[in-house]
């Protein structure tokens, strides 16, 4: 890229009538934003093209001019991908960048394309296509990743883990059911950038420097063109508004929080010491000295990189956050904010999506720890409820049933009826079928429950869901 990027020439450009000096080259690097938001050539042209056709459309170009306009910014659209285009720096942005090339290929015609514009409604729309390019994109990624996780659920459902809190271990639950909590959280995400691209999808051309525009422009033509759902109804807001960036950002770090919380547990998960996962081998590096290593680098990296999407949240809101209306220079930082929110949020959620189909649990570790009696001490409570015990003398029967065992150094599944009746004379042989895993797992009936039938039942809620999941 920086090939193509011509350093400013030792006298700097002169900016307009206005001005009697050109400005101090030093000025002109500390505020250039083309080095970076030359990324954004092709809304801009888009953006342009419409307008232009808008401004034919009601008269104020003519039909001569538009052709010459429309040509010309194809041209420059083709010359930029073909690598020809030089950006330079004298001329401060991608928009100035773009006009300057317009005009120097088309004469005056080129001047007409700004007619009842200004960069700053005109960066506005550029930011808002991207964004709105980009969050189709984050979400088509989500809904895949989404995908992975429910064919999972399906294929090792029936797999029983040890369900944790505190991160000891607590009672069994299906292995799909924990796969399913992350789908949870992750159509929390997909809904949520679902609706902050409703808010992002208006189109705020038209609303000038700050004020609007003397000309009468047909904003709701230019929104169409452009796939807007609206245009935007105030024009000191619409040139000022970084909202939609804010919101994706905010919706950003909470998807990158739910992948960073599911990178711990891989990483947990992949240790020696618990062994329930294996990640495919390809997605996880060596060490340079240890031989015997396997790194589970890609969720490491997740859980780095998230600090760095809320760090983005946090940076957009503290720019915005003392700003008075209208437009104001500093808004010209939301844009490497923006690029590498999505430059980091989209690859990530499609490596953790490509990781996790390669991932597979270690079924006789994790059913092994879930097989614990002591994870069904619950049970045992629950068991002595339905018997008619209230469930605070339960919960101190079990509790001393559990102190006992853990001294004679038993399982809780170990115990003989007679020992067990020791404690409560309500105790039946049928005891022990409430004390095995599967079952108390099928137990937990209850909506949102563990229970395989239950389980089942969600993955295919959600998969309907997905059907029709799109932006
Ligand atoms: N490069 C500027 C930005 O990104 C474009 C708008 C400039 N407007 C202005 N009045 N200087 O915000």
């Amino acid at each position: 890229m920086a090939k193509t990027m011509k350093k400013q020439p030792l006298k700097s450009a002169k900016w307009s009538g206005r001005f009697a000096q050109g400005i101090d080259p030093r000025a002109l690097a500390y505020t250039q934003s083309v080095s970076f938001d030359r990324r954004l050539y092709r809304y801009d042209i888009v953006g342009s093209l419409v307008h232009a056709k808008m401004l034919r459309k009601v008269g104020i170009l003519k039909a001569e001019d538009y052709k010459k306009i429309a040509r010309g910014l194809n041209a420059i659209l083709q010359d930029i991908e073909a690598g020809r285009f030089e950006f330079q720096e004298a001329y401060e942005d991608v928009h100035l960048n773009i006009e300057k090339a317009l005009i120097a290929k088309i004469g005056p015609a080129g001047g007409r394309l700004h007619t009842a514009r200004s960069r700053n409604d005109q960066v506005a729309l550029d930011v808002r296509l991207y964004c709105r390019d980009h969050v189709r994109q984050l979400h088509a990624a989500v809904v895949d990743l989404e995908k992975v996780f429910l064919k999972k659920a399906r294929e090792f459902l029936g797999v029983t883990i040890p369900g944790y809190t505190h991160l000891q271990r607590a009672q069994p639950v299906l292995f799909s059911h924990h796969l399913m909590a992350y789908v949870e959280m992750f159509e929390r995400d997909r809904t949520r950038l679902e609706d902050a691209y409703r808010r992002l999808n208006l189109m705020p051309l038209g609303s000038g420097a700050l004020a609007g525009t003397t000309f009468p422009l047909d904003r709701e033509f230019v929104a169409k063109e452009l796939g807007f759902a609206g245009v935007t109804r105030n024009s000191l807001d619409a040139v000022s508004d970084r909202d939609f960036a804010v919101e994706i950002a905010a919706a950003g770090s909470l998807l990158m929080v739910h992948l960073s919380r599911l990178s711990e547990e891989l990483i947990l998960w992949s240790t020696t010491e618990f062994d329930f996962i294996k990640l495919p081998e390809s997605f996880c590096t060596g060490s340079s000295m240890m031989p015997q290593k396997m790194n589970p680098d890609v969720p490491e990296l997740v859980r780095g990189k998230t600090g760095r999407v809320v760090g983005h949240l946090t940076g957009l809101l503290m720019l915005i956050k003392g700003l008075p209306l209208a437009y104001n220079k500093d808004l010209q930082e939301d844009k490497e904010a923006i690029f590498d929110l999505f430059d980091t949020l989209v690859p990530t959620v499609r490596i953790v999506a490509a990781m996790m189909s390669g991932a597979r649990p270690n079924v006789a570790k994790t059913e092994k720890a879930a097989s614990d009696g002591f994870l069904m001490a619950t049970d045992l409570a629950d068991w002595l409820v339905r018997h008619g015990v209230d469930f605070r003398t339960s919960h101190e029967i079990t509790a001393k049933i559990v102190r006992s065992a853990l001294e004679k150094g038993k399982d809780l599944k170990e115990l003989t009826l007679n020992e067990l009746k020791t404690f409560s004379p309500k105790f039946t042989p049928d005891v022990f079928r409430a004390l095995e895993t599967k079952a108390g797992v099928n137990h937990r009936k209850v909506t949102g429950g563990t229970a395989q039938a239950n389980v089942a039942r969600e993955i295919k809620s959600v998969e309907a869901r997905l059907k029709n999941a799109s932006l």
